[in-house]
């Protein structure tokens, strides 16, 4: 039995160790931390505190050294590549700190790339959801630009509408802010809350904009690979 039923995201002892040339770096150590459903977490700390590499292993897209994640009641480590990555497509929307889009595809075929991934949708219904969130981000005049072509701050929004797009459960997102300037930020922080509102979507953002964890429920401080103190798990 979970420790916490309405926890959406338990961690427990979490460690993360990696082979370097002087020996074995300790990246994360004995993280706890539960997150309840519809509520939003700030995670904050120093460059190389280890926020990403948190991010990663909460949503199963790394592998723990040791120690537990269950996301949305499931174990990660016992479950194959095939079946988080099911998990992640079916539930979780993931903002990359270096966005990730695939060069190849224009910004409108990145975005509706989640959807024909679920499937279930028929190919002008994707193409339709798509293209509002480009233009809820303000890029309604870029669908067809592939990713070079697009500045930093604009390739952040592409990736931010490819995570919304399936509406998932819990938006991970490294650093949403981190290349837009403060207009454009505030409206991509409004999106997030919309849907943290709309459709009690958890939101779990690594962020060093004040603004944006000054909003969230919580904020968790990270400092070289632990959490900080002990801050209350709700809202
Ligand atoms: N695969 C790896 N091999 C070796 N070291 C790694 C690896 N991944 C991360 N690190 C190191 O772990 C530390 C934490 O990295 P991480 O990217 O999680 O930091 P961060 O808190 O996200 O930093 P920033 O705010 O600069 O993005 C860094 O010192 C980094 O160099
Ligand atoms: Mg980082």
């Amino acid at each position: 039995m979970p420790e916490n039923t309405n926890a959406i995201i338990e961690v427990r002892s979490l460690c993360k160790r990696v082979k370097d040339a002087t020996g074995e770096l300790t990246i994360l150590e004995n993280i706890e931390l539960d997150v309840i459903a519809g509520t939003s977490v700030a995670i904050v700390g120093a460059s190389g505190s280890g926020k990403s590499t948190l991010l990663g292993l909460l949503a199963g897209l790394d592998n723990a050294t040791s120690g537990s994640v269950r996301l949305l009641g499931r174990e990660l480590s016992t479950l194959s590549e095939d079946e988080r990555a099911r998990l992640r497509n079916g539930s979780i929307g993931f903002v990359f700190q270096s966005f990730q889009l695939m060069p190849h595809l224009t910004a409108l075929e990145n975005v509706r790339l989640p959807l024909e991934l679920q499937g279930g949708i028929e190919a002008h219904e994707a193409t339709t959801r798509a293209q509002a969130l480009l233009e809820q981000v303000g890029l309604s005049k870029r669908t067809q630009h592939y990713p070079k072509l697009l500045s930093g701050g604009e390739q952040q929004r592409v990736a931010l509408a490819r995570a919304f797009v399936t509406r998932p459960a819990i938006l991970f997102a490294d650093e949403p802010t981190g290349s837009l300037d403060a207009a454009t930020g505030r409206a991509v922080i409004d999106l997030m809350f919309e849907l943290n509102a709309a459709q009690g979507a958890t939101l779990i953002l690594v962020t060093h904009d004040t603004e944006l964890a000054h909003r969230c429920s919580r904020t968790v401080t990270i400092e070289a690979g632990r959490v900080l103190g002990r801050s209350p798990p709700g809202a």
